[in-house]
């Protein structure tokens, strides 16, 4: 089946702003949308610059607008999408640097204020730090994170605030608040209780629905004020209710 595909194209040395280009694309069932921006670059435009790796949906880097959604375009399949035109757009929100590569300096500097490692007070036990299966469930969800971008891409509190820490920063920070292992919940509380924090959120729930790993990030987040709630109110751990 032929397919019209509307790709965004930026090239910084000669544009001003984005424009859109269109290719026709022969599609079978199999195809992903990653497999006809190849075809398109292999075959009609060289020149279309995007990020891909792992085509697996296991790497997070080909997170894209397709179709007034955020999907990694490896794992959609261009007939699934059931439309005669497929719309391809760097990720809302971020810099374009070209076409569709954005710049992910700011998202990760995020990611990186959130401290996304296990901190822990007790010294290493001789054996692992051991969880039950109800403690495990407190925060297994948000441990699928690839960081795609997709969630906070599809916020509008982000395109507003660039300063906001977005879904996927504060899923990030919820992940280690709920994990019994990890002694720095003060601290992490703070943080989500900062200017800047879990209560920009407006509860819009654009980042869960477009989370490609089904993580319940609006979840986290809510969870995140209830902690701080608790904390507020004298209850020193928000994993103890
Ligand atoms: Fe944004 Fe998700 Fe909150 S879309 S406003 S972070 S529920």
């Amino acid at each position: 089946m032929n397919i019209r595909f509307r790709i965004q194209r930026f090239d910084p040395d000669h544009d001003i702003t984005s424009r859109y280009a269109v290719y026709q694309v022969e599609v079978s069932d199999a195809t992903s949308v990653l497999d006809a921006l190849d075809q398109i670059k292999g075959e009609q435009d060289g020149t279309l610059a995007y990020r891909h790796a792992c085509r697996a949906g296991m790497c997070g880097s080909c997170g894209m607008l397709i179709n007034g959604r955020n999907r990694l375009a490896c794992t959609t399949r261009v007939l699934a999408l059931e439309a005669e035109e497929v719309s391809v757009s760097a990720l809302p929100g971020f810099a374009v640097l070209r076409d569709l590569i954005v710049d992910w300096d700011p998202f990760f500097a995020r990611e990186a204020v959130m401290q996304p490692y296990l901190i822990a007070d007790a010294p290493p036990p001789e054996q692992e730090r051991r969880q039950t299966p109800a403690q495990l469930a407190r925060y297994a969800n948000a441990t699928r994170c690839i960081q795609c971008g997709c969630c906070t891409s599809a916020c509008p509190i982000v395109w507003h605030n660039g300063e906001y820490f977005g879904p996927a920063a504060l899923t990030r920070l919820a992940r280690y608040v709920f994990d019994s292992r990890d002694s720095a919940t003060a601290a992490r509380l703070a943080l989500a209780a900062s200017e800047e924090g879990a209560w920009r959120c407006h509860t819009i729930f654009n980042c869960s629905e477009d989370c490609p790993k089904g993580i319940q990030t609006a979840e986290m987040i809510q969870a995140l004020k209830r902690g701080v709630a608790l904390r507020l109110l004298g209850f020193n751990d928000p994993r103890a209710r």
